[in-house]
């Protein structure tokens, strides 16, 4: 049986900051680190950490809702990855998009109404060979078509019940 355990942010960004050692120049590195750490990056963790690093909020927001990768919310309790590399691409990667935005009812960034899942396109994770390729939390799916990607989400949500 397995226990939840609390992250305690605070040490997550302590630490976090003391690898980068607290300087304001690395803040795309710390920001990185930081949703490695936590899954997202929550709001009152960017409050500290532009105080800690003596910087304006509005400068740590910038960055974040710059770049598409950063994470305001938490992401579903599975978070689906769709590569839209060049092969996956021309494989048809954006038909997986389509088809988890339809059979989800969200599109990218967001999550389920049940908190179970949430989806983002990712550039090439490395197997081309499989493309297209999709990735369910760690586990890779490749040669993916529209049609598999129902029975995939049912059998996610059986594992839940
Ligand atoms: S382009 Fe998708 S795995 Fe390389």
């Amino acid at each position: 049986m397995t226990q939840a355990v609390e992250i305690d942010r605070s040490q997550v960004l302590q630490n976090v900051l003391e690898k980068n050692e607290f300087k304001a120049s690395a803040l795309i590195a710390i920001l990185q680190d930081i949703q490695h750490a936590l899954g997202f990056l929550p709001e009152d963790v960017l409050e500290e950490l532009a105080d800690m690093l003596k910087i304006p909020r509005s400068q740590v927001y910038s960055v974040v809702t710059f770049y598409k990768a950063f994470k305001l919310v938490p992401p579903g309790k599975h978070n689906i990855k769709v590569c839209l590399g060049t092969a996956c691409h021309i494989k048809g990667g954006s038909e997986l998009i389509r088809t988890l935005e339809s059979q989800l009812g969200i599109k990218e960034g967001q999550v389920t109404e049940d908190g179970l899942f949430s989806f983002e396109p990712v550039m090439c994770v490395g197997c081309c060979g499989l493309a297209p390729v999709m990735m369910i939390d760690e586990t890779f799916h490749g040669k993916m078509t529209p049609k598999q990607i129902p029975k995939i989400l049912n059998e996610c949500k059986k594992k839940e019940e």
